[in-house]
């Protein structure tokens, strides 16, 4: 990886084949010539260090805001091909997954990398169904938020406060407590949403019930009045669970990169996962599906959808639900979403907002503006008709974002502390603020 002295790659000539994986960089301002390995179509951002007009320089580095062509680490976890529309856990397509399996079976595959046995799945399946307890005091801190608090802010108190009674999750390279803690987490979120959820209402917590599937226990949670027994309707316990695997794990997402990048400071999970859900919680990520449905209530007919989108094409509003960093093709999640709607409907009756959001998208896939851009509906744009049909509050949507997604991030935070390429993140930047300069008293400052 020294200067090389000839150039072969400035001319016009057709790309020939050289059998060689390298990249040749030529640094016009010296001339000198430098070939850089190229690896899975990716070069090495430190392979550039090298290159420098002076010997004392610090050395070419790669500016990237927003990392929209930078990768952050090497992943076998989540596939994504964005201008196909292909989603694949673990290499089991999202479409196969969301009929033929469960939430836990998929939060399972996810976590481990393979499909488990019957064997595997009963363990799994007790040890998260037995963790989902959430120690007494946490409902006094729950207790301390106002009426009115957003359960995603309670989520991430909670949840953040969980590495409190768990001093043992601090041994972050032992298996056997990074399982315990899986287990922990995976089990307690919905516990922690549904106690927000309860608290909101001021309503008495409902306990969870270890006969109940992951999904059924959550609705149990949320919805259980004075009935002995709960029993969630089969169609919206199936709904939630598909669901629940669509959002289980998207790779680099902002929230994951939260989770590693926070996590490679080698704290504790749930601090991890505090910050994971603190930044699904932004409208541009998690907190979209919420967006979209105060949106189709600000819209309010179906008549006022053309001038919404105008609103949208002056640049002064966003059409909530559309667009994404890697998918340039429809959100595959958002095909299933939108089948499982109208499933739901056909209990729970028809969401009049379905009309508002089909006419928004029927717009949106014809014009010129999002065409170019390649703007799609996501999975946002339809699960939130669902959630409230499915009676929800709009402020527990990106609650119902986070549970399933805790799967994912565990399995991120996991693969990252495991790498030996990893270590603690720690960005550059480009300074372009003042040279040194004297301290002016204050009586001098104009
Ligand atoms: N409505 C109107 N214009 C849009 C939208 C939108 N929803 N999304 C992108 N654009 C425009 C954007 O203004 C830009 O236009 P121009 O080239 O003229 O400046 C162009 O499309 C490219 O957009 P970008 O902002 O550079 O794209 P990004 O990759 O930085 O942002 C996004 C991706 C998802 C943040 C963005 O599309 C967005 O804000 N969408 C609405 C929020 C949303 O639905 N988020 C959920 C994402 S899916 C769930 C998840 O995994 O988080």
């Amino acid at each position: 990886m020294n200067p090389a002295k000839s150039s072969s790659i400035l001319n016009n000539e057709a790309p020939s084949h050289t059998g060689r994986d390298t990249l040749t960089v030529i640094d016009n301002r010296t001339g000198r010539q430098y070939e850089l390995p190229i690896t899975h179509d990716t070069i090495r951002a430190l392979d550039l260090r090298q290159i420098k007009v002076e010997d004392s320089d610090f050395g070419m580095m790669s500016y990237d805001p927003a990392f929209t062509n930078t990768a952050s680490c090497t992943s076998r976890i989540t596939f994504i091909d964005g201008d196909k529309g292909i989603l694949r856990y673990r290499g089991y397509s999202i479409e196969e997954l969301s009929e033929k399996s469960t939430y836990l079976e998929t939060a399972y595959l996810i976590l481990h990398g393979e499909l488990p046995s019957q064997t595997q799945l009963t363990e799994w399946t007790y040890h998260v169904t037995h963790h989902t307890f959430i120690h007494e005091s946490i409902k006094k801190f729950l207790d301390g938020f106002h009426y009115d608090a957003h359960p995603m802010g309670m989520l991430i108190s909670t949840v953040a406060a969980l590495s409190t009674f768990y001093p043992d999750a601090k041994d972050i390279f032992n298996a056997d407590s990074r399982r315990k803690q899986t287990y922990r987490l995976i089990g307690k979120m919905p516990t922690l949403a549904a106690f927000a959820y309860r608290h909101s209402l001021g309503m008495p917590f409902a306990y969870p019930d270890n006969d109940l599937s992951y999904t059924g226990n959550f609705l149990n949670m949320l919805f259980r009045t004075t009935e002995l027994k709960y029993r969630p309707n089969p169609t919206l316990e199936r709904a939630l669970d598909v669901l629940f695997i669509l959002h289980a794990d998207h790779e680099q997402n902002c929230s994951s990169s939260a989770m590693r990048g926070v996590g490679s400071s080698h704290v504790d999970p749930y601090s991890a996962t505090a910050a994971a859900t603190a930044a699904l919680y932004g409208p541009l990520h998690g907190g979209a599906n919420e967006a979209v449905l105060r949106m189709l209530l600000e819209i309010g007919s179906v008549n006022n959808v053309p001038a919404y989108i105008k609103h949208v094409k002056a640049g002064e509003k966003k059409l909530m639900g559309f667009g994404h960093r890697v998918y340039k093709n429809y959100d595959p999640r958002a095909k299933i979403v939108k089948r499982i709607a109208y499933e739901v409907f056909d209990v729970m009756g028809r969401n009049p907002l379905i009309d508002i959001a089909l006419e928004c998208e029927r717009i949106a896939l014809e014009d010129e503006y999002f065409v170019t851009r390649k703007l799609y509906p996501n999975v946002d744009f339809y699960t939130g008709l669902i959630y409230q049909s499915m009676g929800f509050p709009v402020t527990m949507f990106p609650v119902l974002f986070a549970i399933p997604r805790t799967a994912g991030w565990v399995a991120q935070w996991e693969e990252m502390l495991l790498d030996q390429e990893q270590k603690i993140w720690r960005p550059r930047q480009v300074y372009l603020g003042h040279d040194v300069r004297s301290y002016i008293p204050l009586d001098r400052r104009s």
